[in-house]
């Protein structure tokens, strides 16, 4: 955490590296942490027993001040890939408090999946320029349906806190996957059986 008074000197994102300065957290997701989300734990698995272990995300966040009223800042780059048919994602959570968040495309191609409480879907599709918008108490994930990295931006209030829970135990309804070389949105079964 830092102070607010040197949130007031200049932030910066490098578009040409894809870095933001300062950052407080820098996160790397790897296919050994998120097996378990993938539709195919067995494709996953069988990534892995070659040896590799690649890099699904990462992202640099910058809290202010983790208090009502300020915001969390951060760039997040999906890594292009798949495992089976769907694609390389974020884990996805809630946030615990009704807080919104919005994305801003700034390099390839990907999805915002969001879902109500209630199970409702709605997506939106990323890329340069395009924002996306999470409502208060919507669940979301990003998912890199391009050939390249996906980087985005995304802001959100610093007190929000991460629900994994509901995604950990059955996933978003629907998924992304990748039909004759064309994401398409498909019913996630894992989610209709725990339903
Ligand atoms: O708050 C957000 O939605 C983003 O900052 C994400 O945390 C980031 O993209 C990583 O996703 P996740 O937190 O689901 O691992
Ligand atoms: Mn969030």
């Amino acid at each position: 955490m830092v102070s607010a008074e040197s949130a007031l000197k200049a932030i910066t994102l490098d578009l040409k590296k894809y870095l933001m300065k300062p950052a407080t957290r820098k996160r790397e997701v790897r296919l050994s942490e998120l097996k378990e989300y993938f539709s195919n734990p067995e494709a996953a698995d069988k990534i892995l027993s070659s040896g590799r272990d690649p890099t699904i995300y990462e992202y640099y966040e910058f809290a202010v001040e983790e208090a009502a009223g300020h915001l969390s800042l951060g760039l997040t780059t999906i890594y292009p890939g798949k495992v089976g048919k769907e694609y390389f994602m974020t884990r996805g959570h809630f946030h615990l408090k009704p807080a919104a968040e919005f994305y801003y495309g700034i390099r390839g191609r990907g999805v915002l999946l969001i879902q109500s409480e209630d199970g409702r879907t709605e997506y939106v599709e990323l890329k340069p320029g395009v924002i996306g918008y999470v409502p208060p108490g919507w669940g979301h994930r990003t998912i890199n349906t391009g050939r390249g990295r996906f980087i985005f931006f995304f802001a959100y209030p610093s007190d929000a806190g991460h629900d994994y829970g509901i995604v950990k135990e059955k996933g978003f309804a629907k998924m992304i996957v990748d039909e004759r070389g064309k994401p398409k949105v498909i019913d996630n079964p894992r989610y209709a059986s725990s339903t």
